[in-house]
């Protein structure tokens, strides 16, 4: 598997906007840790093609010194996609000079939580019980994921200088 990244451009949006709607069930997503819906498919952020096949989508938002991973998705799991699509952020990101990469999860995403520690981000707050408050405002986010209650925010960060 080769894995091509590319920033999103403008004739991207149905391909973002599919991507999207099958992981989270819509472009409009929880900026985990702000407690604010944002429409991921208007952010900026990468594609990951494969022979010409969409294979994942990062998308970030610039917040100063701090640029914020909002989605990442691999449409194919453990083959090197989401490396990729942080790499591109990371090099983005370090570009125009933010001090960190952010990035919030949910307790349940172990996978999540795995693969972001061994890129080498680092654990910086747990927010209990803020998916509870999220549901309010997105009441389709599920109760549970693989037996374990969904409930609270753990947020990472990536030192960049
Ligand atoms: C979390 C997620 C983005 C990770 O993406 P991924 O593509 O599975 O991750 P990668 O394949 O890049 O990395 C996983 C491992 O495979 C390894 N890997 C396998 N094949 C590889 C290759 N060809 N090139 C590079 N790395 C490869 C990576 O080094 C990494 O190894 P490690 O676990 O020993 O550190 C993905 O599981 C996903 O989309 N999950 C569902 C959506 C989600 O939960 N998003 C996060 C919400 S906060």
């Amino acid at each position: 598997m080769t894995v091509f990244v590319r920033p999103i451009e403008k004739g991207d949006l149905p391909v973002v906007t599919r991507v999207l709607t099958g992981s989270w069930g819509g472009s409009t997503v929880m900026a985990l840790g702000r407690g604010e819906l944002v429409d991921a498919a208007a952010l900026p952020g990468f594609l990951a093609e494969d022979e010409g096949q969409v294979a994942g989508v990062v998308t970030y938002a610039d917040r100063g010194d701090t640029v914020e991973i909002i989605t990442i998705d691999a449409l194919v799991q453990g083959r090197g996609v989401g490396v990729a699509l942080l790499d591109a952020v990371r090099e983005a990101a370090s570009a125009r000079g933010a001090a960190r990469l952010s990035v919030t999860t949910t307790n349940d995403n172990t996978r999540a939580l795995r693969f972001y520690q061994r890129y080498g981000f680092d654990l910086v707050a747990l927010h209990r019980n803020a998916v509870e408050r999220a549901r309010a405002l997105k009441p389709g986010i599920p109760a549970e994921a693989g037996g374990i209650p969904i409930r609270h925010e753990l947020e990472l960060e990536l030192a960049l200088r």
